[in-house]
């Protein structure tokens, strides 16, 4: 199903259209949103608002996300669905259980498959680059899945510039299918890896974006000006202390006047933001409930003008 009033954009140079704005499981469906009927109810205000891209990885609740999301999935036709997974981060303590090596990546695609519950995944990402594989033994795997039909694409996440180089490199030498989409993290409060170093080289790969925590795991809509008493912060101690900085409150608040100005919320015109930034395919959002998802699809119907951008970009500097 397409939505009208949901903009559709090409994964970088292929042909599959995703939705520009997307919904993804980490922490929450399976961790913060055990109830099969609250995901369920979510997913569906999703799919109906358009929403064809549903982002899920092996180790976001050591599979239970993957399980949660599949079965509500399963309310949708499979050809409507772009679902991707991914693979690296360990799953048990077995020193196999982890990375990129073929003997990892043929085990944990066929259980993320499982756990879904579907024949095949639209994109499978490697979560991280793994330096204790060869590149060209993970590459290679890529490859023989999306021959074997289990993967329609693949993609990398948080990968450098440089890494991205050696696997277009391996691909181009051995004919091998090329990654064709990278998912950083992309904020207003974190820019400089991703406008420096990996926009321009997935750009020139014609790779496309699908980016990760838009509101810096929901910093950015202001609900952490006062203190830090409930949300994801107060329950997840490193991601605190990571993002809860002075300098970053200070910044959120200052915002406030240009989404003002906008009439709309600041979680709103960082989300608009995001998704007029260049070579942007989708940004994928985090909601623990309806009416945080439908506040942020609100974001769609705010326009970026080079004003805006500029006024944002000088109070997130780096
Ligand atoms: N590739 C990677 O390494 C990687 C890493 C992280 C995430 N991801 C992907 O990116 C997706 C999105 O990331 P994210 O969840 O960090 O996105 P986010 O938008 O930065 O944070 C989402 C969280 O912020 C809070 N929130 C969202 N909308 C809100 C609103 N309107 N008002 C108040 N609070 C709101 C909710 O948490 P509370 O209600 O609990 O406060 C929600 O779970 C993930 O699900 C995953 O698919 C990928």
């Amino acid at each position: 199903m397409s939505n009208p009033n949901m903009p559709y954009r090409n994964l970088g140079r292929c042909g599959l259209k995703l939705s520009q704005f997307s919904l993804g499981g980490w922490t929450t469906f399976g961790g913060s949103v055990k109830d099969f009927t609250s995901v369920r109810s979510i997913l569906h205000v999703a799919f109906e608002a358009g929403i064809n891209f549903f982002d899920i990885a092996d180790v976001y609740a050591k599979g239970e996300s993957e399980r949660i999301m599949g079965a509500a999935l399963k309310d949708f036709p499979r050809n409507e669905l772009v679902i991707s997974s991914k693979v690296f981060w360990p799953m048990s303590e077995d020193i196999n259980d982890k990375g990129l090596s073929r003997k990892h990546v043929i085990e944990s695609v066929n259980r993320s498959l499982q756990r879904i519950g579907t024949e095949y995944l639209d994109i499978y990402f490697c979560h991280r680059y793994d330096p204790e594989t060869p590149v060209e033994e993970t590459i290679r795997i890529m490859d023989d899945l999306i021959h074997h039909g289990k993967i329609l694409y693949w993609g990398t996440s948080e990968w450098t510039a440089d890494q991205i180089q050696e696997a277009m490199d391996i691909c181009e030498k051995r004919g091998y299918y090329k990654p064709q989409v990278e998912q950083p993290q992309y904020n207003l409060l974190t820019r400089e890896k991703f406008e420096k170093d990996v926009q321009p080289k997935a750009t020139h790969h014609g790779m496309g974006l699908v980016t990760w925590s838009p509101l810096a795991s929901g910093l950015l809509t202001g609900k952490y000006d006062n203190g830090v008493s409930e949300g994801r912060l107060s329950k997840i101690d490193w991601l605190k202390e990571t993002l809860y900085t002075e300098q970053n409150v200070q910044r959120v608040r200052a915002m406030k006047n240009i989404a003002d100005q906008l009439e709309c919320s600041r979680g709103q015109l960082a989300l608009a933001w995001l998704a007029a930034q260049p070579g942007m395919t989708s940004v994928i959002l985090g909601a623990t409930s309806i009416e945080q998802l439908q506040e942020n699809l609100g974001a769609l119907k705010i326009t970026i003008t080079p004003e805006v951008d500029k006024d944002l970009k000088k109070i997130f500097t780096y």
